[in-house]
């Protein structure tokens, strides 16, 4: 006997050998209903989607164009240094939707773009439909769980990924990135930087238009990164705190960026990421940082 009238799940009754038996039979939709309703967090998902905050920063630029120029002078040193070398395989490594693929895939024989965001990856590859370029292969998956060949990569570009990383992975993502890495081969991390004497932790978000961050603690930061609520946790590392990760390999630069205080009258005079990185001044300015290593051609043992 089924009982049509009730909601799911159906019990059936089975009288079998004069013994009552009961099945419990769902109806179609009934697991997909469940699954939906207790939809699991996807722990692969970038909390900032269309980069909403991202891109309310950048319409807080100090000057017009400033953002993009000081990003540009940012790359300038890794741009010259990739011309001078063989144009064989690139990564870009969290490669969101795909705006440095525009810039970087055109020097190499073939690019490899990787985000662990499904979402992002598809907004990257219809981005690049309108663009010829057709030597980018995708994978979506997160950069620790990857397999990858070592000494694979001729390059590889970070830009600002590490800051939304768990702390404790930092260090097994950095050696991953030059084990990965071709003798010789160059990588170039961007990441926010701290400004203060020690590396701090926020929760940013954009309320009213208005981006706020607010300070949080390490373990409240590994907190958002794991439930992905509302808002984009972000790492601010210092520079001393960076080299560690970088401790024998040879570091050919490492510059500040985005200095996003008032305009002053020296900006009519200089540019001011110019001031930003002398070097008494570097630590205290920049809301960005990017770093440029090569690894050497022999390990230091
Ligand atoms: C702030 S966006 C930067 C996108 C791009 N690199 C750029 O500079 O425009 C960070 C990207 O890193 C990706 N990401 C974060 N952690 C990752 C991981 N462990 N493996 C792969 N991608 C990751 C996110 O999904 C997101 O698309």
């Amino acid at each position: 006997m089924e009982n049509s009238e009730s909601k799911n799940p159906i019990i059936v009754y089975e009288g079998k050998n004069g013994r009552p038996k009961i099945k419990v039979v769902m109806k179609e939709n009934y697991f997909k209903k469940s699954r939906q309703s207790q939809k699991p967090i996807d722990a692969n998902r970038y909390p900032d989607t269309n980069d909403i905050i991202t891109n309310a920063l950048i319409s807080n630029s100090p000057y017009p164009g400033y953002w993009e120029q000081s990003e540009n002078c940012a790359f300038s040193f890794f741009e010259r240094i990739l011309k001078q070398s063989n144009p064989g395989i690139f990564l870009d490594l969290g490669c969101g939707q795909g705006r440095l693929l525009l810039k970087f895939a055109k020097y190499y024989k073939q690019a490899v773009a990787l985000d662990c965001d499904r979402s992002r990856i598809d907004k990257a590859k219809a981005m690049l439909k309108n663009h010829r370029i057709k030597n980018i292969k995708f994978i979506n998956d997160s950069f620790l769980k990857t397999d990858m060949k070592r000494d694979m990569f001729d390059a590889v570009v970070c830009s600002h990924v590490i800051q939304h990383i768990n702390t404790g992975e930092c260090s097994a993502f950095i050696s991953k990135i030059c084990n990965i890495l071709k003798p010789g081969g160059t990588a170039t991390i961007l990441t926010n930087h701290s400004t203060k004497k020690r590396d701090f932790f926020v929760k940013s978000a954009l309320e009213n238009n208005v981006i706020s961050e607010k300070e949080i603690s390490e373990n409240q930061f590994n907190e958002f990164i794991a439930d992905k609520s509302n808002g984009l946790p972000i790492h601010y590392f210092t520079i001393d705190s960076l080299r560690k990760y970088f401790i024998g390999l040879r570091v050919r630069d490492i510059r500040v960026f985005h200095c996003l205080h008032a305009n002053t009258v020296a900006d009519k005079i200089v540019f001011r990421d110019t001031i930003a990185n002398i070097p008494l001044i570097k630590n205290y300015s920049g809301r960005d940082v990017i770093v440029i290593i090569s690894k050497l051609l022999t390990p230091v043992l």
